[in-house]
């Protein structure tokens, strides 16, 4: 019953809430512009804190652009232009953490300042992004990579420099989840991916770690 009236509930806000676009198609190619975060929109914390789980079952349906940036915003996206912190808190304010999107039509570094996807990858590739069959025909897998030599000017150990990697993805790929449990999508946070594959396939050297993987989608 509670689940009934918060879904009924956020349709009434989405309808409600802006006169923008909502349902625009995606078109790929070597960037995507992605729509600027609407101000407001989507359930209350509470609401969407309320309907926060994991979800292991995806319909192949693709996301419209507007969720597409809504979730992209929500992972790493600037909310402080003035000094272009973002959504997500990061130990040190180091950023480590690149957000990478698996698509059907190719893989996708976010460009947080200009708030674009920037093709790495043509194609497939979204088994490379997960262990489980759900993430391969879900519309969208993200990918969390830190890139280590960012932490070098701190002399910290190894493990502590994996360690806030981690925890900054973590935080991430919960702002992902939250946003998309407030928009009527379906999200999990996963650990479990190809993670030497992904770096063969994007070019990335020994600095760097993949460090999450999440699945978003209907
Ligand atoms: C860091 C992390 C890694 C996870 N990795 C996976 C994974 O690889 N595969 C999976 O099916 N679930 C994964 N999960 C989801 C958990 O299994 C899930 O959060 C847990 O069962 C509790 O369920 P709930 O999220 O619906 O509350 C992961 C969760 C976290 C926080």
């Amino acid at each position: 019953m509670k689940t009934l009236i918060l879904a009924l509930l956020m349709t009434l806000v989405v309808s409600c809430s802006s006169n923008e676009p909502q349902n625009t198609p995606i078109t790929y190619g070597d960037t995507i512009a992605l729509p600027q975060p609407a101000p407001q929109g989507g359930l209350t914390i509470n609401e969407a804190l309320w309907l926060r789980a994991s979800s292991r079952e995806y319909a192949d349906t693709p996301l419209s652009l507007e969720e597409l940036g809504g979730v992209m915003w929500a992972a790493a996206g600037i909310n402080r232009p003035e000094n272009s912190h973002l959504t997500a808190p990061s130990a040190m304010a180091v950023y480590s953490v690149d957000v990478y999107a698996f698509t059907p039509e190719g893989v996708y570094r976010y460009d947080a300042a200009s708030h674009t996807l920037v093709r790495c990858a043509e194609g497939d590739h979204r088994e490379l992004s997960a262990m489980q069959e759900f993430a391969y025909t879900a519309p969208l897998n993200l990918v969390y990579i830190a890139d280590m030599a960012k932490y070098d000017r701190f002399r910290m150990a190894p493990e502590q420099s994996l360690h806030y990697a981690g925890m900054d993805a973590a935080g991430y790929a919960e702002n992902v989840n939250l946003y998309a449990a407030g928009h009527g999508l379906k999200s999990i946070t996963r650990g479990l991916l190809r993670r030497e594959e992904v770096l063969t396939l994007l070019g990335l050297g020994d600095h760097y770690k993949v460090v999450l993987s999440q699945t978003v989608g209907k």
